[in-house]
């Protein structure tokens, strides 16, 4: 079977290196590149958590630096003021909970990022492509939108767009919006906007595919390192979901990224995929960052995003596990 080319543009990130891993274990992935965005932490950390799961799997994946700073949202300093957000870290019995550490906790990186800005490589890259490259982005939209400012030539090289971010019933960084979105919406609401083809994998989808205390148990007896990191990086998750923001299931969490990237390879593990009229909030008041999805029949605008309002679980935690199970081949 053909291989998909993708890149993979992460904020890593506790649930970016588990879908770096997936998307590089994956028989039907040909992952090119890794481009890094701020987002979960500063950008030198997301770069270099992203080349520590390079190292963890031996394998020799380029890794280019990306935007240190959303296009717009951070010159207006009160849009993301602390006090408009949901907590991302708690203290319990002196210990502090969080999503993410500002580093993972494997290794120290030695392999070294590419010379070129992840802006420039992707620009070159599409350019000189048949048009046969898929772009999925796990993080803010920040290095896809500058991107596309820069070279709109770009937009009709890429084959399509998977991307994790936005919810319409659920919201995680504020009441309205998700993360992803929320911390660069201009490049997010340049991205949805451009022509191209979109499947959206937002947390209405990523909050039922979670995976339990047992499911991390299981990834863990495969017993090779990368596994074994995965099943650390999903037990330190399920404790920060368990503390913050309890899923359906209790002592579970969604690995929201893997679930776009596994999605890319088989839609199959989504379901109710619906073509929506989808534009971004970046008004800077309480819905700053909200995917706002069209329900209106006609809408004002023609529908330009797959939006994935469910998955199905299980059998997205066996395909997530048996790619995890691939890393014995290493
Ligand atoms: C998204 O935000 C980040 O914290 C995660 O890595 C994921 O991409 C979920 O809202
Ligand atoms: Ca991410």
């Amino acid at each position: 079977m053909k291989k998909e080319k993708i890149i993979l543009d992460v904020d890593t990130g506790s649930d970016d290196a588990i879908a770096i891993i997936c998307a590089a274990l994956h028989p039907q992935l040909d992952l090119l590149a890794l481009t890094t965005v701020c987002g979960n932490k500063p950008v030198p950390n997301t770069t270099e958590n992203t080349l520590r799961v390079v190292d963890l799997l031996g394998m020799n994946i380029p890794v280019y630096r990306g935007c240190a700073e959303p296009m717009v949202a951070e010159l207006i300093p009160e849009r993301h003021a602390e006090t408009r957000q949901t907590a991302a870290s708690a203290v319990q019995d002196g210990e502090v909970i969080e999503y993410h550490g500002d580093y993972l906790e494997i290794p120290p990186a030695t392999s070294k990022i590419q010379r070129k800005s992840a802006v420039s490589y992707l620009i070159d890259t599409l350019l000189e492509s048949d048009g046969d490259i898929t772009l999925i982005a796990v993080g803010p939209l920040t290095n896809l939108g500058v991107a596309f400012r820069a070279d709109p030539r770009i937009i009709e090289k890429i084959k399509r767009i998977v991307i994790m971010g936005g919810g319409h019933e659920v919201g995680n960084r504020t009441p309205s919006a998700e993360f992803n979105i929320w911390k660069d919406p201009e490049a997010a609401q340049i991205v949805f906007t451009s022509g191209c083809e979109i499947l959206l994998v937002p947390l209405d989808a990523t909050h039922v595919g979670v995976v339990t205390y047992a499911e991390s148990e299981a990834i863990r007896e495969i017993n090779t390192p990368v596994a074994i990191a995965v099943s650390d990086f999903m037990d330190q998750r399920i404790k920060a979901y368990d503390a913050l923001q309890p899923m359906a299931i209790a002592g579970s969490t969604p690995p929201h990224d893997a679930l776009a990237v596994l999605a890319a390879v088989d839609e199959s593990i989504l379901y109710d995929i619906q073509l929506k009229r989808v534009d971004v909030d970046f008004g800077g008041g309480l819905a700053d960052g909200r995917t706002i999805v069209d329900n209106r029949v006609p809408t004002d605008n023609p529908p330009n995003i797959r939006f994935a309002f469910n998955c199905h679980r299980e059998k997205f935690v066996k395909m997530l596990m048996d790619t995890i199970a691939l890393s014995k081949e290493l």
